[in-house]
């Protein structure tokens, strides 16, 4: 069976670090892996809209910069398909359909919604649209026949209701949809990467994320200002690991090759973490080797997208032939939903015949 990858983001801003280490690192190193025979990065944006319906501006403006996020990243339209969600109505008529297979109780134990729900404090007004999203979610994976979907812990219960959605369509319709897997990031600190107050998740309005089109300095500062260990005062004090953001987000990004280039003292993070514990290294060592860290990291990311932004009706034309392919894909598997389902009235010649049958004594 062909290994087909499915994964996106809501454009409701640019994209973080956080979005980084959580997915976007891992699709390029599946990218050019080669294992997989297609890769699909969705640009959500109906999906976005569904809780910001009445903020159409920020959604339009944020698809070219998650777009610059995606192929400064190393999304590679050479490899990956990229394509704006909204561009394939075959995806809302699936959602139509899927919806007969879900309970609203179903939706209502989703973990992720919950707690979405609570964020934004809907209260008794939650747009139909959103609570449903879950569904529309499942239309997305699906109609690309996608079997990984790369993604973080909070996509889980999307695709545990998309997996129900498969095994009941396939149980009452016949073999029809793919059963995804959701593909984790590997690393614990890649998890739920926090802001850089240590609050538990980065997040535009709470100000503590660290962007990946940030600049240089603006990057280093962010740094320096990160939260660490409150009771780690003077350098001689040891130092609590837990909760320090500096350690969480090394954690994430430092590599062997970061130690040799820029703190060969340590032969790796488990030293540097024990000496930190032991007391003798001051924060501001280890903030400027995070630094250092993210820097190289990120340094790569800043000089394509400075390049990519001088060509943006390229980074258009990018989404619109990712779009259209996509939409081919997903039309396919509309019409194979339909014959299942027994709604391909005009294609079915042996319903015809049968009628012709029926009726003709
Ligand atoms: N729910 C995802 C997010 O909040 C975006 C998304 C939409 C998605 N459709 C998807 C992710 C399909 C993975 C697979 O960012």
């Amino acid at each position: 069976m062909a290994k087909i990858i499915l994964t996106g983001d809501r454009p409701t801003g640019k994209l973080h670090v956080g979005h980084y280490v959580g997915s976007l690192r891992r699709r390029v190193e599946l990218q050019n892996s080669g294992e997989f025979d297609k890769i699909y990065i969705m640009i959500a944006d109906a999906q976005a809209l569904t809780d910001n319906a009445d903020n159409p501006d920020k959604i339009r403006e944020n698809i070219v910069e998650v777009a610059l996020d995606y192929m400064s990243a190393g999304i590679d339209p050479a490899k990956s398909t990229i394509l704006i969600q909204s561009m394939i109505p075959e995806l809302t008529e699936l959602t139509f359909y899927y919806a007969n297979l879900v309970t609203i109780s179903r939706l209502e134990r989703n973990p992720t919604i919950k707690s979405e729900l609570q964020m934004r404090g809907f209260g008794n007004s939650i747009p139909v649209g959103f609570y449903t999203y879950p569904i529309s979610q499942a239309a997305d994976i699906t109609a690309f026949k996608a079997t990984t979907v790369p993604a973080g812990e909070d996509q889980m219960p999307m695709v545990e209701q998309t997996q129900e959605i498969v095994q009941r369509f396939n149980y009452i319709y016949g073999e029809t949809l793919v059963t995804p897997h959701i593909l984790l990031p590997d690393n614990k600190a890649c998890l739920r990467l926090p802001g850089i107050d240590g609050k538990a998740k980065m997040s535009k309005s709470l100000g503590n994320c660290i962007y990946l089109s940030e600049s240089e300095e603006d990057v280093k500062k962010k740094v320096m200002s990160m939260f660490t260990d409150p009771n780690h005062i003077k350098i001689e004090d040891p130092g609590s690991l837990e909760g320090n953001t500096v350690f969480t987000y090394l954690d994430a990004f430092a590599k062997p090759e970061h130690f040799e280039e820029f703190l060969p003292d340590y032969a790796g993070l488990d030293e540097l973490k024990a000496h930190y514990e032991r007391g003798g290294l001051g924060d501001v060592k280890v903030k400027k080797f995070l630094n250092n860290v993210l820097q190289s990291e990120l340094e790569p990311i800043r000089k394509r997208r400075a390049e990519l932004q001088k060509d943006i009706p390229y980074v258009y034309e990018v989404l619109k032939k990712g779009s259209e392919e996509a939409r081919k894909v997903a039309a396919a598997t509309l019409d194979d939903v339909k014959a299942s389902m027994k709604i391909n009235y005009f294609d079915d010649n042996a319903l015809i015949q049968e009628s012709v049958k029926k009726y003709s004594n």
